[in-house]
């Protein structure tokens, strides 16, 4: 799926800073200053989703959401609104006219580039997040039966617990999607049940709202370091609370399936290694390298997983490669070598299948592409080389370099360093990936 982004800004600042976190974390931003020229770009462009300014020079946020939402060819596609003023009435309306969700400005890095993948993640498992387990921790019998009636409207299946103590031991069993709690309760304080929950968690993702007539910041932050991911005010607002309901289910089944595909994944690199012999722990390194220079170059999010999982897939293919040509200790012929060429497309093919992973099927039938067009297997060049291609390409041939290979002897870091260095200057890297490199050098020491 294209993972185009429409943002819907007149303040010119904002535009180029949400167009620069998307891009960064693997989106393709198009931006417009106008409510006129967001319409018609959503029509001509189908975004995934949009991110719309509910203040607008010519016409209003909210006659833009509707306009989109009645149109038939952009009626299915997600809206965020963003608001500068955090009591927004706007918003709240927003959300009645069917807004996915809504940020308040001043945005942060995480939280767009969070929220931005949710809908991307929800669109892709359309219909599914709702009926899931809850468990609400409250004791007063107003405040639970009211909240779980809402609950179980929504659809979710709820379990309600009235003190801290069943509410730790239930959590404990990691079978709810979302836990909800009263910050105040008989037993223990709400923080250290979030505290408790959290040390008890085996995947520490279970997303945890508290409920609470606190509203100061020093309990806010008190709490966020507990664990609780977040606040709402009582008495609740129970639009805001369905918002959050579903994007944190929604943030709970993405985590786990990254946490799954990434078993599936190292499962996968185990096998290359016992099968190829030759390269001991180079995907793993190799996704590492390419993790930390996603880093440094401000790669953000779903990026770096991208990054991640390309890295420890980016040889699969060898798998399919003659093992004898793999091992072979002297120069490869040239018929041979055409075989091992060939490892970039196998591993195209044995990866494209898996839902999702069609982004990263691309990077590793182009991990040896090089950007003066001198690579394979499809002589790309120049701009044709996409960003996550060129950092996965350096950590590949940095690793490669600084590993004993059945043909030679590792090189020294400052030796492989020198190599690239002329490489770039040749034209085949990326001087900014390359210089990524260079000042990380200390950092992959230990890998
Ligand atoms: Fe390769
Ligand atoms: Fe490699």
């Amino acid at each position: 799926m294209e993972r185009k982004v429409l943002i819907i800004d007149d303040d010119e600042e904002s535009l180029r800073l949400y167009g620069d976190i998307l891009r960064r974390a693997g989106y393709s931003p198009k931006t417009a200053g106008t409510g006129w020229e967001g319409i018609d770009l959503a029509v001509k462009e189908q975004p995934g989703l949009i991110l719309l300014d509910l203040r607008l020079p010519d016409i209003t946020g909210l006659t833009v959401l509707e306009t989109l939402h009645t149109a038939l060819s952009t009626k299915a596609i997600p809206i965020i609104v963003v608001s500068a003023l955090s009591n927004d009435d706007n918003v709240m309306k927003a959300m009645q006219m069917g807004a996915f969700d809504y940020v308040v400005k001043p945005i942060t890095y995480d939280d767009l580039v969070r929220r931005v993948e949710l809908v991307f993640f929800s669109r892709e498992r359309q219909g599914e997040g709702e009926r899931a387990p809850v468990l609400v921790i409250e004791d007063s019998t107003a405040d639970g039966s009211s909240l779980s009636e809402q609950l179980v409207g929504w659809g979710y299946t709820v379990k309600w617990v009235r003190t801290g103590t069943e509410g730790i031991e239930q959590a404990s069993s990691g079978n709810y999607d979302v836990v909800l709690l009263d910050g105040l309760l008989p037993d223990i304080n709400g923080f250290d049940v979030v505290k408790q929950i959290r040390s008890t968690e085996r995947l520490g993702i279970t997303p945890i709202i508290m409920l609470t007539v606190l509203s100061g910041l020093v309990d806010k932050l008190k709490g966020f370091e507990s664990g609780v991911d977040v606040f709402l005010n009582k008495p609740v607002s129970w639009e805001e609370l369905r918002v959050r309901m579903r994007s944190l289910t929604h943030l709970r089944g993405m985590s786990k399936q990254r946490f799954q595909l990434s078993e599936v994944v190292s499962v996968i690199t185990n096998a290359i290694e016992l099968a190829e012999t030759t390269e001991p722990r180079h995907n793993q390194k190799v996704a590492s390298i390419g993790v930390i220079l996603g880093k440094r170059l401000g790669v953000l999010g779903h990026g770096l997983w991208i990054l991640e999982m390309a890295g420890a897939l980016h040889d699969v293919g060898k798998l399919a490669i003659d093992h004898r040509i793999l091992t072979k200790p002297g120069k490869l012929d040239a018929a041979e070598w055409a075989e091992v060429v060939r490892h970039s497309e196998f591993g195209e093919r044995i990866i494209k299948p898996v839902h999702g992973f069609a982004e990263i099927a691309e990077i590793v039938r182009h991990h040896h592409e090089k950007i003066d067009g001198s690579g394979y297997p499809d002589n790309l060049r120049g701009d044709e080389v996409s960003m996550y291609v060129r950092i996965v390409g350096v950590a590949d041939s940095y690793e490669a370099l600084t590993s004993d290979r059945p043909y030679r002897p590792a090189f020294a870091r400052d030796e492989a360093l020198g190599i690239l260095r002329k490489e770039t200057e040749e034209g085949r890297w990326d001087p900014v990936v390359i210089a990524a490199l260079t000042e990380s050098l200390d950092e992959l020491e230990h890998l």
